[in-house]
């Protein structure tokens, strides 16, 4: 019995290691020539690395915000808007209780609609200032939003409850995306009790909507909203990221496409052609696939952007994508620059319907004249140079064009023109980005990674190859992660199911107990100190020191210690009583000599 623990525990060391990332090596699998990476290691559920929030009468932790000047983290609930400590999410600061009246519940189950489906999920969250939040709730299918003040860390609804179709999801499954910007409220999601009428609307300043078109929006399934701020605000702009049924193609079943849309904060839609609506409404169609395979990940599931930095890296759009038809078990991730967007927004050609016949209609790319300015375009300075000042200022006929023709024939091609991530057999469903920079002084991209059975992967994306350092299970039982938050400053990580919210932190360097297993992690935020004997947060740490070892790019452990060597190969693969962690480490060391000289 003993001896048979002994074999787990060792089994479970060794495979922990020698799961070496292999990302980059291309492994053919079964069925399909798909590579998928693996985690390294697997941490299983120990309440003691994470903090997590758990009280029976409070459930659908469905949106996160965080206010770095208080140290609070808001979270929206069913029925319920907390402040919890952004320190300890264990800690509850206030509650306040936000249900439907009972008229209210059993209008929405005469409607049909069940008792759960009947209660006020509050999926949306802005702050307003340091005192003030705003806040919707889908209370009980008949949205409403209102302000809640914070005095001395408690909540308190204020105001009137405000009607709000289009600004808040009627049903709290649907997906949705919002976001406040100069007062003003974004939101992407069904402006009716049925689900059947999308809309993107600009509410509580200078109310714009999108058409009900097909061409403008197809059975969407809204993903994110991001404001992408410049330093001149005019070329400010927001970027809706949604999946939608294709317009443009013909198929005995409708085809779901990944659409990135374009909108301008300082629209102010058309003076008579699109009156009220979007006069900067542009589309085009992402794509994340693997093309020797011409195999298409069409379905987007979040989108995340990581945020251009000081030393001049630029922002990037991170998205999850899955297939349409799920045969498939397979996940990737596409990263995408600003950049490419942009340019397919000011450049790209636009898309038009050609009828062939009664019942046939084509797709082509645009190939006539284009008015001037571009139709679907924000007021920038060539629009200001040609006298028009706004956009209620536009011709009829740039309006025209752009309502009619919102799709464009370019598409948005991803970084590389591959996913960075494949993964088999797990599906995710959020993620979050950070940037860290490596003791060689170059900036690392870390991605973190929400699963549907409640793992959190953390991903390190580095020259072209991508390798899965770690999977953290969040929860006791397997439940989807929902809201996943970053908090780089305090390198903290929270991260929200159906039932519970923890946090953590975005490394626990001391879970790697010699040097190989550190170096070998290639975590960025972790480094070998060889005076302390131990595996340290490299943050902090003096970069140009000679006695931390980290070698994020190739992970080369050859500067590892050689203590144990003697010990020799042939010994630990026998089993002869050696501490598993220096043998291992010995075997591994023997490993990399023999690859370095083979790749040499
Ligand atoms: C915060 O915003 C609310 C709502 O707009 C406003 O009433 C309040 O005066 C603001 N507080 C501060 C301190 O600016
Ligand atoms: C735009 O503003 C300029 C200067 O303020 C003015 O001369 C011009 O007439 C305006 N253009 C339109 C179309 O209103
Ligand atoms: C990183 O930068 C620090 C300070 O700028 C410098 O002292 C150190 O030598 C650099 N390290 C590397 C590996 O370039
Ligand atoms: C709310 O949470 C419960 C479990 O706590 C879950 O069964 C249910 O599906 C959730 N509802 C929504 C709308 O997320």
């Amino acid at each position: 019995m003993r001896q048979g623990n002994a074999l787990v525990a060792m089994k479970t060391v060794v495979s922990a290691f020698y799961l070496l990332p292999v990302c980059g090596i291309i492994q053919v699998l079964e069925a399909e020539n798909i590579p998928s990476c693996t985690p390294r290691k697997t941490v299983t559920y120990q309440s003691g690395n994470l903090k997590s929030f758990w009280k029976r009468e409070l459930s659908n932790f469905s949106t996160l915000i965080v206010s770095e000047e208080t140290d609070i983290l808001y979270a929206g609930a069913k029925n319920f808007i907390l402040a919890l400590d952004l320190n300890d999410v264990s800690k509850e600061l206030s509650r306040e209780p936000w249900f439907s009246t009972e008229d209210r519940q059993l209008g929405c189950l005469r409607r049909g609609k069940s008792k759960a489906e009947c209660q006020n999920y509050i999926l949306i969250l802005h702050k307003i200032n340091d005192t003030s939040l705003y806040v919707c709730g889908t209370n009980a299918f008949h949205p409403v939003c209102s302000y809640v003040v914070i005095d001395n860390e408690k909540l308190q609804l204020r105001g009137k409850a405000v009607e709000s179709r289009g600004s808040c999801p009627f049903e709290p499954n649907l997906k949705y995306a919002s976001l406040m910007v100069d007062g003003a409220l974004y939101s992407a999601t069904s402006n009716n009790f049925l689900g059947t009428e999308p809309i993107i609307l600009r509410s509580l300043r200078n109310p714009l909507r999108t058409e009900f078109k097909a061409q403008w929006l197809n059975e969407p399934t809204f993903i994110h909203m991001a404001l992408v701020q410049d330093s001149r605000k005019s070329a400010d702009r927001i970027y809706v990221f949604f999946t939608e049924t294709a317009v443009e193609f013909e198929f005995y079943d409708k085809i779901r496409v990944s659409r990135v849309a374009q909108l301008c904060p300082s629209d102010l839609g058309g003076r008579r052609v699109l009156k009220n609506r979007w006069t900067s409404f542009l589309k085009s169609t992402l794509v994340c696939s693997v093309p020797e395979l011409d195999f298409q990940f069409n379905v987007v599931q979040d989108v995340l952007a990581l945020k251009a930095a000081e030393d001049g890296h630029e922002t990037i759009f991170y998205g999850i994508f899955t297939q349409q038809w799920g045969k498939l078990d397979i996940s990737a991730v596409c990263a995408f620059s600003l950049g490419t967007i942009r340019d397919v927004f000011l450049k790209g050609s636009y898309k038009v319907p050609l009828s062939l016949d009664c019942s046939h209609v084509n797709w082509v790319p645009h190939r006539g004249d284009v008015p001037s300015p571009r139709p679907g375009g924000c007021i920038d300075v060539s629009a200001h140079n040609q006298g028009y000042n706004s956009s209620l200022d536009l011709p009829d006929q740039v309006l025209q064009f752009a309502r009619d023709q919102p799709l464009l024939d370019d598409t948005v091609t991803p970084i590389g023109r591959r996913p960075v991530l494949l993964k088999r057999g797990t599906k995710y469903t959020r993620l979050t980005v950070d940037r860290a920079v490596g003791l060689d002084n170059s900036s690392y991209n870390i991605l973190f990674l929400g699963t549907g059975n409640g793992y959190l992967h953390k991903a390190l994306s580095c020259h072209g190859e991508t390798i899965i350092i770690e999977e953290i299970q969040l929860f006791p039982s397997p439940e989807p992660v929902q809201t996943l938050k970053l908090v780089p400053k305090k390198g903290l990580l929270y991260a929200g199911s159906a039932s519970r919210l923890v946090q953590l932190p975005v490394a626990t360097c001391a879970r790697y107990r010699c040097c190989f297993d550190c170096v070998l992690a290639r975590d960025p935020y972790c480094a070998w100190s060889l005076p302390l004997r131990s595996c340290v947060h490299a943050a902090g740490q003096p970069r140009s020191s000679q006695d931390l070892i980290q070698s994020l790019r190739n992970g080369d452990a050859s500067r590892c210690p050689e203590e144990g060597r003697r010990t020799g190969f042939f010994a630990f693969c026998s089993g002869a009583g050696v501490g598993a962690c220096r043998a291992i480490a010995v075997c591994l060391k023997v490993w990399f000599r023999l690859i370095t000289v083979k790749a040499a």
